[in-house]
């Protein structure tokens, strides 16, 4: 499906069970591998990304049994059992790349090469290398600090105190689990709250974690690791575009069941709320250890908002659907402090801005964020993903909203994280051509 073409509609209308949570599914798979147990992972995501963790998984030695997007038996190797094959494919996720590599430094393994494509070769992984080689970890990265990753395991690492300068649940989650190998404590303080997935699962699975000053801490070594049977919720991040889509459509009421509502993750609800649209939550439970609910969301008019610094952790993957709420809300909306959107699977400062821009929104770029002016219409054209999933997904919504719709370009990125997208886009009634 490379090219999709998305049109406007008058109305959203329906009930959407989202994909299972992404990162949730990446977690569980990898600490189902180093359980001293079989685990039985309900509803793990079936995408391309964490179809890359299950093989890695695999190929290290785990046993598995089922298939994603149904139900998979993971029968683990413990927590220092892995033995990965020399060349390790983490495809385009980061996620996967960052928390291997935490995982890899504490197994005995000789000259490991993680590698991705094009996407995850350019992001950053010197902000994990480099406290992993402070820890006495053996790891090294390209000359611009990028993928591909050389790791030997077993170097016997020290406990160390980090203050990150981001606020990134891939490099608390890498440190935090070489820290289950380090003789002593290992700390990791963040600018401002990201995701605590690692943290809930890990502490689920019988890691005592610790809270304080300093963060979030673990004494090392930890001897072993058993994650229970766990169930996937749903992810919030593909929850997202057909909220911001409903919250764009006038008279649309959508309905979207079981969704991980993890505050760290969920920070777009508030600033729907902020703008003026309806969401209501219903039956608000817990799984796997995440506060979760339904949501119910209304459209109708939207005003701009500002979106701050300390809010951004919470929306980090929203935020270009962020701007086209702004694009069609009255008056202004401006997002600050979110430089970390650079160096994600695209730069998605300048590819949001790009994209909107080009279908007729009054979008400014800033060096740490965006700008735009809203206005009573779009006009619509031509998206590119440039491979990025989000940016695929933020095209089609787009189309539902702009005058002469949207043609969304390298639409197949939507596999990274959401195959079905366009299915359960259609099913609400945003029928694309
Ligand atoms: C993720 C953390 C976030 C997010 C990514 C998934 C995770 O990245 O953007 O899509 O599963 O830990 P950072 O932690 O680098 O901000």
């Amino acid at each position: 499906m490379p090219v999709v073409r998305v049109k406007p509609v008058s109305t959203l209308r329906g009930t959407i069970r989202v994909p299972p949570d992404k990162s949730l599914t990446h977690r569980a798979l990898l600490f189902a591998a180093l359980s001293d147990r079989t685990v039985s992972i309900e509803r793990p995501l079936d995408s391309e990304d964490t179809g890359a963790t299950l093989g890695v998984i695999q190929a290290s030695g785990a046993r598995v049994e089922g298939e994603l997007g149904d139900r998979v038996e993971v029968t683990g190797v413990g927590i220092r059992g892995l033995r990965p094959p020399m060349a390790v494919d983490c495809m385009n996720s980061g996620t996967l790349m960052r928390l291997f590599a935490g995982i890899l430094v504490g197994q005995p393994a000789e000259k490991i090469v993680l590698d991705g494509d094009e996407s995850l070769r350019s992001r950053p992984m010197n902000r994990i290398a480099k406290p992993l080689r402070e820890m006495g970890a053996q790891v090294w990265s390209a000359p611009g600090g990028t993928p591909p990753l050389v790791v030997t395991g077993g170097a016997p690492l020290r406990g160390t105190t980090f203050e990150l300068e981001v606020a990134s649940a891939q490099i608390k989650s890498c440190l935090l689990l070489a820290g289950l190998h380090a003789d002593g404590e290992t700390w990791v303080k963040e600018p401002a709250a990201s995701r605590d997935h690692t943290e809930r699962m890990l502490r689920a699975a019988g890691v005592p974690l610790m809270d304080g000053d300093a963060g979030t801490g673990v004494a090392g070594p930890v001897e072993s690791l058993s994650l229970p049977d766990i169930s996937i919720p749903g992810d919030f991040s593909s929850a997202a575009p057909h909220l911001v889509a409903a919250a764009l459509v006038p008279g649309s009421h959508v309905h979207l069941e079981s969704v991980n509502l993890n505050p760290a993750r969920a920070g777009l609800l508030e600033v729907l709320r902020r703008m003026g649209a309806q969401i209501t939550v219903e039956n608000p439970r817990e799984v796997a250890g995440e506060p979760c609910g339904d949501l119910v969301i209304e459209g109708g008019e939207l005003v701009g908002t500002e979106v701050a610094p300390g809010e951004v952790p919470s929306m980090i993957d929203e935020l270009p659907l962020v701007a086209l709420l702004g694009a069609l809300a009255r008056g202004e909306t401006e997002v600050t402090g979110a430089e970390e959107l650079r160096v994600k699977e695209t730069d998605r400062i300048t590819k949001v801005v790009e994209a909107l821009g080009g279908i007729g929104a009054s979008i400014t770029e800033r060096q740490d964020g965006f700008r735009v002016v809203g206005g009573p219409q779009l006009l619509g054209g031509d998206i590119h993903s440039a491979g990025d999933h989000r940016l695929a997904m933020l095209g089609a919504v787009a189309g539902l909203v702009a005058d002469a719709g949207v043609r969304i370009d390298g639409f197949e990125a939507v596999a990274v994280s959401y195959p079905d997208f366009v299915a359960d886009l259609a099913a609400i009634g945003g029928v694309p051509e």
